[in-house]
């Protein structure tokens, strides 16, 4: 299994570019079984999950022609079509649920692994994805870990009101809805710029989907959709993840690749510890400050609040900060999984219940670590990259699955990393 072995402490200084979103990109690659015509996805960044969507979409007989040098897809469908997606390939992936809304609504039945992905929920329910697809008309069976679909005719708009704000149940139901008969009415939506970004490209491919207030969108049936070309979005995590990275080093970067705009809020908050950041339409330019500023109440939320997904890589942040600070977990149940790897390098961090109170001040030493999930993984990197010495850090193929060429983008910066077998 591949390492990573950092030295440390450096500072990072340059220029990176920012690859395709790949929580932008799986809904959209699962919304590709909707099209009877032939579709180009672009900027598509070459990473483990992104890999397994195109596997799953090839195995239910989908032609899938990838060119990895151009970051871009081509999916045409072919003759013979099966709704079947198999565990072997969901389980390292919670996204394969995606499948299940464009399935369903295009094919009127499907049959669907239940999804494996990160451990940080005691369990990853799908209830609220089957709550609304229910509505518009599915029944199913949960039979051997896997949901049995079928759909009589065809689906129905509903009005569907989410009892909990979820990405993904959000954008599988948009996709079911794109051919349910008359209108569907979602309410308590997510509205995560990933969301916005599925709806962009379902829109130029002829859906009739429009937003009718704060969290709520309206969905018309239409017949087909037409085969077009579309570029994903930025990837933000992966953006704030080197933002992070000059706070922490006390360098400089200049960031290409990812509209500022949409990272406004964890560019506050790094403004707030500190970090000095100039934005244009192009680039993010931000640098470290000598001393970080600590935070005292630092609450993960949907968006446009602060996002999960880089709830532990500001844990690292704050264990250099001067003070006390509070990170508060409230999407997921389980992701403080990085804090016991943080303190093998020396940080004092106590979690009670969705609470992690850090103690800033730390120095960190090198040392052996081990990767828990994906977030988590990248986490480790940082701290490694300002512990003294050398870390060895395993199971990092929780990290291929969503972070494009970091080592090579991390070594163009200054950082002493390298991938060992
Ligand atoms: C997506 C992102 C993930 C991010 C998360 C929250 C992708 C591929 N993944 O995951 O990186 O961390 O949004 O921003 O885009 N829940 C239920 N029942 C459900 C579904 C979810 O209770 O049927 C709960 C979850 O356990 C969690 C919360 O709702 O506590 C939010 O999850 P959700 O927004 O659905 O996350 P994902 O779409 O899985």
């Amino acid at each position: 299994m591949d390492k990573f072995v950092i030295k440390g402490p450096c500072k990072v200084k340059g220029q990176v570019n920012i690859s395709g979103s790949k929580n932008a990109s799986l809904p959209i690659l699962a919304a590709t079984t909707l099209f009877d015509q032939t579709v180009q996805i672009k900027n598509l960044p070459n990473v483990k999950d992104i890999d397994t969507m195109l596997e799953l979409i090839q195995s239910l007989g989908f032609i899938v022609k990838r060119d990895k040098k151009n970051c871009s897809v081509k999916i045409v469908r072919s003759k013979k079509i099966n709704t079947i997606t198999s565990y072997s390939r969901v389980k390292t992936m919670r996204a394969g649920i995606l499948l299940l809304g464009p399935l369903i609504s295009k094919f009127n039945n499907a049959i669907c692994s239940l999804p494996g992905g990160c451990l940080i929920g005691p369990v990853r329910p799908v209830n609220l994805h089957l709550e609304a697809l229910s509505k518009l008309g599915m029944n199913y069976s949960i039979k051997k870990g896997y949901i049995h679909a079928n759909v009589k005719k065809n689906l129905k708009g509903n009005k569907i009101k989410f009892s909990k704000i979820s990405v993904g149940a959000t954008e599988n139901t948009i996709m079911a809805a794109c051919f349910a008969k008359g209108k569907t009415i979602l309410k308590n939506c997510a509205i995560e710029p990933e969301i916005k970004d599925l709806i962009n490209f379902l829109r130029k491919a002829g859906a009739k989907i429009r937003w009718t207030g704060n969290r709520s969108l309206e969905v018309y049936g239409v017949r087909s959709l037409k085969g077009v070309n579309y570029s994903v979005m930025g990837d933000r995590i992966e953006c704030g993840t080197f933002c992070v990275a000059a706070s922490l080093t006390g360098g400089t970067l200049k960031i290409k690749g990812l509209d500022h705009k949409i990272i406004k809020t964890e560019l506050d908050i790094l403004k707030k510890v500190g970090s000095k950041i100039k934005t244009n339409k192009k680039q993010i330019l931000i640098t470290g400050p000598k001393k970080i500023k600590n935070i005292k109440n630092l609450v993960t939320k949907e968006w446009p609040g602060f996002s999960t997904d880089l709830q532990a890589q500001f844990m690292v942040l704050l264990c250099k900060a001067n003070g006390r600070s509070v990170i508060s977990e409230n999407i997921f149940q389980n992701r403080f999984m990085h804090v016991n790897e943080l303190r093998r390098l020396g940080a004092t961090i106590s979690v009670k219940n969705n609470r992690a109170i850090i103690e800033g001040n730390t120095s960190f030493d090198g040392a052996e670590l081990m990767s828990s999930d994906l977030r988590a993984s990248v986490a480790l990197v940082l701290a490694a990259m300002i512990s003294r010495g050398t870390s060895v850090i395993s199971r990092i193929f929780h990290l291929d699955r969503g972070y494009e060429k970091l080592e090579k983008k991390l070594r163009k910066i200054g950082v002493n990393i390298r991938r060992i077998f």
